[in-house]
């Protein structure tokens, strides 16, 4: 039997819902990782400092009291936000990123940005700070084709925002892309990007051939296998640019399960045995440490933490399944073959 240590992980994007959803996924996010960046894409979305604040507390009182975990708030920013607000959030300690979403790029975004000249204030207030922006990269326009989206926002909007405010610090999110891996090594002192499990795993084929498969349905959507094994490649480089975010983004079975199925794999319970399975195979599971627990907080100022977890391996094992409560029925992301780590919690 092998086992790892590492440094408990951090988790640079994730979502944990509202209400009775909120206190079913949050244990399970805080059983692997010390702290999470919250997304602001709440319905409605967490906006100001007083909304990230009142957010916190909901997610604090969701957790059993021996669990341990602190949550990294964020900001939605809109056309409208406030840049005085986020100063004031940022200087309180409250928020620790602002979030870009390109208005209907994805769940809840339709009331993101839809004029980027409008948020300057804002990106010099974050630039100042050193506090970083977190950008959904997809180009939400319906003629731009789905698999193409991030590679038109990263040419156009991307490097404009970019060229305006040199120093600002960016995390692109959840890359799926080669040209995401290139542009982020070519920024690299400014520029960072999350890489989420499921992307490691999954190419398109794995959505639409054989059979619609909704669970393995997010955005961005996984694209070809050449740009999965080019991210792969990059979550196991020890380039310090590139640090795991799941994008863990649970919804009820039903609303996955239907004619117009909604974006998001829950993955939070599956995560760290699949990505311990991953950087094995890779030969490259002395770089998980700094993949999960090391990068994410040098880009974002924070000190390492302190706890550790125990991996070890075990005989394969199907992962979850789903989790319920008397409400809610979430399906766990399957990676399509057996686990073969497990967490000591
Ligand atoms: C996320 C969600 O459901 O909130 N969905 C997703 O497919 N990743 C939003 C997001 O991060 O795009
Ligand atoms: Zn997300």
């Amino acid at each position: 039997m092998r086992e790892v240590v590492i440094r408990k992980p951090d988790d640079f994007h994730l979502h944990l819902r509202d209400g009775d959803l909120l206190k079913l996924v949050a244990p399970v996010a805080a059983k692997h990782f010390a702290r999470a960046l919250v997304m602001p894409n709440l319905d409605p979305p967490v906006v100001t400092m007083a909304d990230a604040l009142n957010y916190r507390e909901r997610i604090l009182q969701s957790l059993p009291g021996m669990l341990s975990f602190t949550p990294l708030m964020t900001l939605y920013l809109t056309d409208n936000t406030d840049a005085g607000d986020v100063e004031r959030a940022i200087e309180e300690n409250v928020i620790r990123a602002v979030k870009l979403y390109p208005a209907g790029a994805t769940t809840n975004a339709r009331h993101g940005v839809t004029d980027y000249t409008g948020i300057g204030d804002v990106l010099r207030v974050l630039s100042g700070a050193g506090t970083p922006l977190c950008v959904h990269g997809e180009d939400p326009d319906p003629r731009t084709d789905i698999f193409d989206r991030e590679g038109v926002f990263i040419t156009g909007p991307l490097q404009r925002i970019r060229d305006a405010h040199p120093d600002l610090k960016i995390v692109l999110e959840h890359i799926t892309t080669r040209e995401a891996v290139a542009y982020v090594r070519a920024h690299r002192t400014r520029t960072a990007a999350t890489i989420t499990a499921h992307h490691l795993v999954l190419n398109r084929n794995d959505i639409l051939a054989g059979g619609i498969r909704p669970h393995n349905y997010c955005l961005p959507v996984a694209k070809r296998e050449e740009h999965r094994q080019t991210l792969m490649a990059a979550a196991v480089s020890g380039d310090a640019c590139f640090f795991l975010g799941t994008d863990s983004a649970p919804h009820d079975r039903i609303r996955k399960e239907s004619s117009c199925g909604c974006a998001g794999i829950f993955t939070s319970p599956v995560t760290m045995p699949l990505l311990a399975g991953l950087f094995e195979d890779a030969g490259a599971l002395d770089r998980l440490e700094a993949f999960v627990a090391g990068f994410g907080s040098e880009f974002y100022g924070l000190e390492p933490n302190s706890g550790t977890i125990r991996l070890h391996k075990t005989g394969p094992y199907q992962p979850p399944g789903l989790i319920r409560d008397q409400v809610h029925t979430v399906v766990v992301f399957d990676p399509g073959h057996p686990l073969t780590w497990q967490v000591e919690t």
